[in-house]
């Protein structure tokens, strides 16, 4: 018998299958031939929130969770955050390979050269209230852009689609950097073509009255770190929206903004501004102990420790503690910090989050850095998203030109009533729903 196969006895019958493995994998739909009866549906598998259902091939990001291991296009994160920038990473998750200079030059130059954004949109985001949180205003203005650009519906066209990309790539930080002025009421600061990606970004959100923004340089490279370890993580939550929604054949612009909305959520982007808010109500080094018992009698989450597919450290972690040290060489050291060190020293010495196998992840220290570069925490999760954004558009051109892929339409199991006697209004009681 072949070795790559997987033989199952149906005790229910006493008949015997043997399904393919392939890649580590079986095929749900090679379960649909076990049957009771001929008019049997057949097997289907029961995975809810898809612990362990792989529902695509890829290749642009590889992760392995036990032993800490994270790669781009097969290079090491580390390797990256050390020696490239975030635009030359992020051609590198869109085209596979990283550019020579002069492809990462042009590449460059288009980037930048979409960073304005429509008089139309900025009208727009003049509609939120003052003190509208960034990522609504985010989600919200990038589903907009669909209508700005009403050709990005166009979703089988390459040439069309790679336009879309870069324009989004470009304009997320303008439309980020806006959200923040806003919500302070300062002025909008148009980009300036003379600055890298980080440092306009820098400039749209902080110049003031000086004719030309100079970005501290380590804050700038700082940024691009960061930017860098945020562009792709494989399945996530958000990728998967932006997956299952670009499936459908939406415009780019409404699955990005589908996938921040994703994002947003406290369980996922959203940690790094509820790991600031812990660590506000935590207080002291002093009140850790009492904190993390706090957590292990079940009230509330450890925010910013744990994930799905890392049980040793995230790599990134490691990283952006490596990069805070950079920045409050500048900035100051954030006092927060040593709050976090000593809620991360109890927490991996404690049998509660080691059985757990919960250890810091990328969320858990981003936020301290960026409180001290002088982001408010409501803006963490936008910064998430600005270089998230890359992944997921390199993640919906992959499901694009995947032959495999189909409009995403999970089945269930169904647990409701069935052919029910129809109750004319006249015979209805009230709802006990209604009564409550
Ligand atoms: C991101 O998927 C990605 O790749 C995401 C991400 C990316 O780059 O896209 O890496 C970015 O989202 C990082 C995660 C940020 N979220 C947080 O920091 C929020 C706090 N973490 C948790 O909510 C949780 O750890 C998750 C959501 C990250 C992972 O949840 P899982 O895999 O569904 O695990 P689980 O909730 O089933 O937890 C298993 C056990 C449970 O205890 P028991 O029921 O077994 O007793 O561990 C406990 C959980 O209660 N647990 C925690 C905990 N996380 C899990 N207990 C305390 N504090 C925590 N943080």
């Amino acid at each position: 018998m072949e070795s790559n196969t997987l033989t199952i006895t149906d005790n229910r019958t006493g008949r015997t299958y043997t399904l393919p493995i392939q890649d580590g994998t079986v095929r749900a739909m090679d379960l649909r031939q076990i049957r009771i009866s001929d008019d049997d549906f057949g097997l289907m598998t029961y995975d809810p929130a898809f612990m362990n259902t792989a529902s695509c091939r890829s290749s642009i990001t590889y992760i392995d969770g036990d032993r800490g291991i994270l790669e781009y296009r097969g290079y090491p994160i580390e390797v990256l955050a050390e020696h490239c920038t975030f635009l030359e990473v992020a051609y590198l998750l869109l085209f596979g390979e990283l550019p020579n200079e002069s492809e990462l030059k042009e590449w460059v130059s288009q980037i930048t050269h979409h960073t304005m954004i429509h008089e139309t949109t900025r009208k727009f985001m003049e509609g939120f209230r003052y003190n509208a949180h960034p990522m609504s205003m985010l989600v919200s203005t990038v589903a907009a852009l669909s209508s700005v650009y009403p050709e990005a519906k166009n979703v089988h066209d390459e040439a069309n689609r790679l336009l879309q990309v870069k324009r989004l790539i470009a304009k997320m930080p303008t439309i980020a950097a806006m959200s923040y002025r806003h919500s302070v009421g300062f002025p909008y600061v148009f980009p300036d073509n003379d600055l890298t990606y980080t440092e306009n970004f820098m400039n749209m959100l902080w110049r003031m009255v000086e004719p030309k923004y100079a970005a501290n340089p380590v804050l700038a490279r700082a940024l691009d770190i960061l930017f860098i370890l945020h562009a792709d993580h494989e399945q996530n939550c958000s990728t998967n929206t932006m997956r299952s929604v670009g499936s459908s054949e939406a415009d780019p612009y409404s699955s990005v903004a589908a996938a921040a909305a994703a994002l947003s959520g406290p369980l996922h982007g959203g940690a790094n501004e509820q790991v600031l808010k812990m660590l506000d109500e935590i207080g002291t080094k002093e009140n850790v102990p009492a904190y993390i018992q706090h957590v292990k009698d079940g009230h509330g989450k450890l925010m910013g420790f744990g994930h799905r597919v890392y049980k040793n450290h995230d790599p990134r972690a490691k990283i952006i503690k490596w990069t805070a040290e950079q920045v409050f060489q500048i900035t100051g050291r954030n006092p927060k910090l040593d709050i976090a060190l000593e809620l991360e020293r109890i927490a991996l010495e404690d049998e509660y989050f080691v059985k757990r196998k919960l250890y810091p992840n990328v969320d858990f220290y981003s936020g301290i850095i960026y409180q001290a570069m002088g982001f408010k925490p409501e803006l963490f999760t936008v910064l998430f998203a600005i270089p998230r954004t890359v992944g997921w558009l390199a993640q919906w051109q992959e499901m694009h030109l995947d032959a495999e892929q189909k409009i995403a339409r999970p089945r269930q199991i169904y647990t409701g009533q069935r052919k029910r006697a129809f109750i004319p209004m006249e015979e209805r009681q009230a709802a006990a729903v209604l009564k409550a």
